[in-house]
């Protein structure tokens, strides 16, 4: 739907990726926004930005309200677009419908390789001047700033930090079954029996495609290593698709889902998550914005749960970056555009933002007493740099969105028919790497870095 080439002339003054010409004939093609009226406001505030998101849960209205609230205490009004649905399925669809209805917003939530695309679509305005006052090539971590970095210019302002293969845990569940935490399968698997006879459930599950992808990719990781799971996810090697380690993780979901209490239905991850907190489930495996959404509860991190690494990836991060990318329009806003920039990639703003997102700060130097365990462990795996990194599937952080959505149908299948033999997911994963596999898979991962990339 978004034209894919990237407009190759000089950026107008203003600082879209693309000139004025080449961004009118863009906006065409996508059939045609108007700039809204510039509305004065009241209340002295001297401009709005509507900002269209997907945190709607009760923790996630909670942190954008602090993003609000710091706009608004800079003379910014921040006018509230929420989409409701987990990992911006819904968000999506919104945000093109609206660009092509010609109502886009201002600001937008747009993480990871979708980024890239609608900055090659000429829609984002570049904040390089931003980003070089705020010196964020010294000051964020490394990979962070790469991830905001496309074709030489800055196309969105980093928030925060999450990390996606995580379990928490219901103390008072695991405490009564007289288990602890698992840190690896074969530890799972032998208490998952004992948790069953209790009627509990080992793992909190909805057959949601996205919450069942978030989970597989902690799997693979936990079989496969960040090896296998960049040959698969990131690259699309064909060999890696027929990898007996691939076959043992589409087991292991399986097995999951048969020690579920009761049928597995759809329902979202504030729903999935209650199933933890209210003691039918032992633990859920997904990202911190989890832990956000138990401590605004009023739960306490090693009081009524645990965090810790999904099985088997202690040694791993698996993560997503959230942005927010400024829209183009007629450029009257882009200097309200950038001073929300500006403003979002500050120490005291990130850190009582992702306090309550549960996420943690993109800088590469903070104070990380100030961080609660889960968080504190985090940030201090991630800044030792790309060995340990794993970017999401799922979240959009490690491959293109037609080659995400390929796989995210194809294991969602498998999760919801039992039918289906993994050797048939693995095959036909195979056949269409074939197929959709380009020269530099990898290089377009968000934050890429060498080693990464497929042979060109
Ligand atoms: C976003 C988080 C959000 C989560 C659940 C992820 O893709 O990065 O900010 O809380 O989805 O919707």
């Amino acid at each position: 739907m978004v034209p894919t080439t990237f407009p190759d002339d000089a950026p107008p003054r203003s600082g879209s990726l693309c000139s004025r010409r080449a961004f009118v004939l863009a906006m065409t093609a996508l059939g045609g926004a108007h700039a809204a009226p510039a509305v004065p406001d009241a209340g002295g505030l001297n401009g709005s930005l509507q900002v269209l998101h997907w945190w709607t849960s009760l923790s996630e209205r909670r942190a954008a309200e602090v993003l609000a609230a710091g706009a608004h205490r800079s003379g910014m009004r921040w006018i509230d677009a929420a989409v409701p649905g987990g990992a911006g399925i819904g968000a999506g669809k919104v945000l093109r419908s609206r660009v092509l209805s010609g109502d886009t917003p201002d600001v937008t939530q747009l993480i990871g390789t979708a980024l890239q695309d609608w900055a090659d679509a000429g829609l984002l305005l570049q904040l390089d001047s931003v980003a070089a006052a705020g010196k964020w090539s010294q000051s964020l971590l490394p990979t962070v700033f790469r991830h905001v970095e496309y074709r030489g210019h800055v196309i969105a302002a980093p928030i925060g930090l999450h990390r996606v293969n995580l379990m928490f845990s219901n103390r008072r569940v695991l405490a009564e079954a007289g288990v602890q935490p698992a840190s690896s399968w074969e530890q799972w698997s032998a208490q998952a029996e004992v948790l069953r006879r209790r009627g509990i459930s080992p793992l909190a599950l909805s057959s949601e495609a996205w919450q069942v992808t978030t989970l597989f990719e902690s799997l693979l990781l936990g079989t496969g290593g960040a090896d296998l799971y960049a040959a698969l996810l990131v690259r699309h090697e064909p060999a890696a698709a027929a990898d007996a380690r691939l076959t043992e993780a589409l087991r292991r979901l399986r097995v999951i889902k048969s020690w579920h209490v009761g049928k597995v239905t759809e329902r979202n991850w504030t729903e999935t998550l209650a199933a933890m907190k209210e003691g039918r489930a032992a633990s859920t495996i997904t990202g911190d914005w989890a832990k956000g959404e138990l401590q605004g509860a009023g739960w306490q991190l090693g009081a009524e749960f645990d965090c810790q690494a999904a099985p088997d990836t202690e040694s791993t991060h698996l993560y997503s970056i959230d942005t927010l990318a400024m829209l183009t329009k007629d450029y009257a806003k882009s200097p309200l555009q950038e001073r929300l920039a500006a403003l979002l990639v500050t120490p005291a703003l990130q850190a009582e933002y992702n306090r309550t997102k549960g996420s943690v700060p993109v800088f590469a130097r903070l104070d990380a007493a100030s961080l609660d365990a889960c968080a504190r462990e985090s940030w201090q795996l991630f800044s030792r740099g790309d060995g340990v990194q794993v970017p999401s599937l799922t979240h959009r952080m490690a491959t293109d969105e037609a080659i995400k959505e390929v796989l995210m149908v194809e294991l969602h299948r498998y999760f919801i028919d039992d039918a289906i033999a993994a050797q048939t997911v693995q095959r036909r994963l195979g056949s269409m790497f074939k197929i959709l596999r380009r020269p530099g898979d990898g290089a377009r991962r968000a934050g890429a870095a060498l080693p990464w990339a497929a042979p060109g």
